[in-house]
């Protein structure tokens, strides 16, 4: 539905998007990540018409829409980084306002106006001044702004940003309602905001496209997708662990007399079952049974490194599951405590 092809931007001596290539299919909610200054909000003014490419064309359906501006117009939504409304409109003036600007007949924007008013929850807020207004509200706001023409695709440029946690998930919830009839590419450079609403990320780094695909994808593509933590009383230990299928990478320390062994799978095998066999075969003493999966902070810290803070250690710990329900009966001691460690 939408293509990017070799897109380029430049501001004097600054490549704000360089060769961006990418498509965004009908229906999807794709989002857009990266640091302050990768190049989404130039990359979101190009694909609304806003702002032409230096090199490069972005198509809607095949047509390039610097070449049919005002139907391009007409499909798509815009709510810009930063939500410019005016304050001292009445939110009824400003809705009309936007809905003249698209050259609406009034009998349009009567139907266009309810319909936006009513999926984006502002029915309270219909005659108050937008200067009164949450944070939360006023998003709803543009939001109702960008819909009410009735778009097929909508562009969202950092539309959480600045909301308080309560703010930012009613709007991510709002945003997958939006995303239902529509096709949506929303920007963000907070991780979390796009596991919840995104079926696909594209992610970019000094105006360049450096990964694409889900979270699940973007995730399990890691070497070090998963890793376990298999804290072992007995003989052969590291050895054992290491020729388990799948482990491309087991490294040990000793700790109070017993081995603690830390196991990268790639692909997100799961292993406890074998760990936890190997460790009954072979009467070791399962201290600590552990998994780990790399999270998306972390491929995205990875991906946009130079320009983001780059302390941490590989994996960010997110216990999962514990080796007591794999043990049955006959299993080792392990108290509880120890196992969901
Ligand atoms: N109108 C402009 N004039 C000059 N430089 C700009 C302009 N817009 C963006 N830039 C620069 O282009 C780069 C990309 O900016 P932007 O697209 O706003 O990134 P993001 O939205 O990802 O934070 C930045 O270095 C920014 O300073
Ligand atoms: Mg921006």
């Amino acid at each position: 539905m939408i293509s990017v092809e070799g897109v380029r931007k430049r501001f004097g001596p600054i490549v704000a998007v360089d060769d961006l290539t990418f498509e965004v299919h009908r229906g999807e909610v794709v989002g857009f990540l990266g640091p302050n200054g990768a190049g989404k909000t130039t990359t979101m003014r190009m694909l609304t018409g806003t702002l032409q490419p230096d090199e490069g064309t972005v198509r809607f359906e095949g047509k390039p829409i610097s070449e049919h501006l005002t139907e391009a117009k007409r499909r798509v939504g815009y709510l810009p980084e930063a939500n410019p409304l005016y304050d001292d409109m009445i939110v009824s003036e400003y809705l009309g306002y936007v809905g003249d600007l698209h050259g609406m007949s009034a009998s349009e924007m009567r139907s266009g106006i309810a319909s936006a008013v009513d999926e984006t929850g502002i029915e309270s807020v219909f005659y108050r001044p937008i200067g009164e207004l949450s944070k939360g509200y006023r998003q709803r706001v543009g939001m109702a702004a960008a819909i009410l023409h009735g778009p097929e695709i909508l562009v969202l440029d950092e539309p959480t940003e600045g909301l308080d946690p309560n703010q930012r998930v009613d709007i991510r919830r709002l945003v997958v309602e939006l995303g239902r009839e529509r096709t949506v590419l929303l920007s963000t450079h907070v991780m979390q905001e796009v596991e919840a609403t995104c079926s696909r990320l594209l992610i970019l780094n000094k105006g360049r496209l450096v990964a694409e695909g889900s979270v699940h994808e973007l995730l399990s593509r890691r070497a070090d997708a998963v890793r376990y933590i298999v804290e072992v009383e007995g003989d052969d230990v590291a050895a054992g662990l290491g020729q388990l299928p799948g482990v491309h990478t087991a490294r040990s320390e000793e700790v109070d007399g017993r081995l603690r062994v830390f196991l990268e799978v790639a692909h997100g095998e799961e292993l406890r079952p074998e760990i936890f066999a190997l460790a009954k075969s072979r009467d070791w003493t399962l201290w600590e049974l552990h998994r780990e999966r790399v999270s998306l902070e972390q491929v995205f810290r990875d991906l946009t490194r130079e320009q983001m803070d780059e302390d941490a250690s590989a994996i960010d710990p997110l216990p999962d599951v514990s080796v007591g329900s794999v043990g049955g009966p006959d299993a080792p001691a392990i108290t509880p405590e120890e196992v969901v460690s």
